[in-house]
C-alpha cells in the first residue's frame, strides 16, 4: 500500500501497513524539508523590505514577495491537508486504541499554532492592499515584519511536530516488530 494510492493509512497493522508508515514518514520529512527552504527565502526577501535604494526598489521587493508567500501557503496547505487527512488520524486512532495518554492536547496546540501563522500571513496581506508605491519604507518594512512572525511560528510548528510524530512512529514500529517476532 503507497500512501498515495490510499485515502487512509488505517488502524491495521499488517506489512503492507508498516510499508505505508514508512512511506508517510518519509513524506514528512521530504515536506518539511521543502516548506523549510521555501520559508528561509521568505525570510531572506522579507529583512531586505525597506533596505532597497529606492522606494520604487522596496515596492517591487514587496510584491515579489506576496506572490512568494501566496505560493508558500498554497505548499503549506496541501502538506497540511495531507497531515490532517491522513497521517495525524492514524497516529490518534492508533494510540487511543492502544489506551496512551491522549494525544488531543499538543495536536491542539500545534492546530493553533498553524492558525496564528495563517493570521499573520493574512494581515500581511490586507496590510499590503493599504499600501501604495509611494507608502513610506518604514510601513513597507513593518508589512513584511509581519511575514518574519509567520515564518518563526511555522519552523518552530515544523520543529515540534517531528518531536511529537517521530516517537509515535517508532512505537507503532516497535509494536510490529513485536507482532512478527
Ligand atoms: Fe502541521
Ligand atoms: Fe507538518
Amino acid at each position: 500500500m503507497s500512501i498515495e494510492s490510499s485515502q487512509s493509512l488505517g488502524t491495521g497493522l499488517g506489512e503492507d501497513h508498516v510499508t505505508g508508515l514508512f512511506a508517510a514518514v518519509q513524506r514528512l520529512q521530504n515536506e518539511h524539508a521543502y516548506i523549510l527552504e521555501l520559508l528561509e527565502e521568505m525570510e531572506v526577501q522579507a529583512v531586505q523590505i525597506g533596505k532597497a535604494s529606492t522606494t520604487a526598489q522596496d515596492w517591487s521587493r514587496l510584491q515579489h514577495l506576496r506572490l512568494w508567500t501566496i505560493g508558500v501557503m498554497q505548499e503549506l496547505e496541501a502538506h497540511a491537508k495531507w497531515e490532517d487527512g491522513v497521517l495525524l488520524p492514524f497516529l490518534v486512532s492508533y494510540f487511543h486504541l492502544q489506551e496512551s495518554p491522549s494525544l488531543a492536547p499538543s495536536l491542539w496546540m500545534m492546530e493553533k499554532e498553524h492558525e496564528l501563522a495563517v493570521e499573520y500571513v493574512e494581515c500581511f496581506m490586507r496590510e499590503f492592499h493599504k499600501l501604495r508605491p509611494a507608502s513610506s519604507r518604514e510601513r513597507m518594512w513593518k508589512t513584511a515584519s509581519l511575514l518574519l512572525q509567520a515564518c518563526y511560528i511555522l519552523k518552530s510548528h515544523i520543529e515540534k511536530e517531528e518531536k511529537l510524530v517521530f516517537p509515535l512512529v517508532e512505537q507503532v514500529l516497535t509494536d510490529v516488530d513485536y507482532l512478527f517476532l
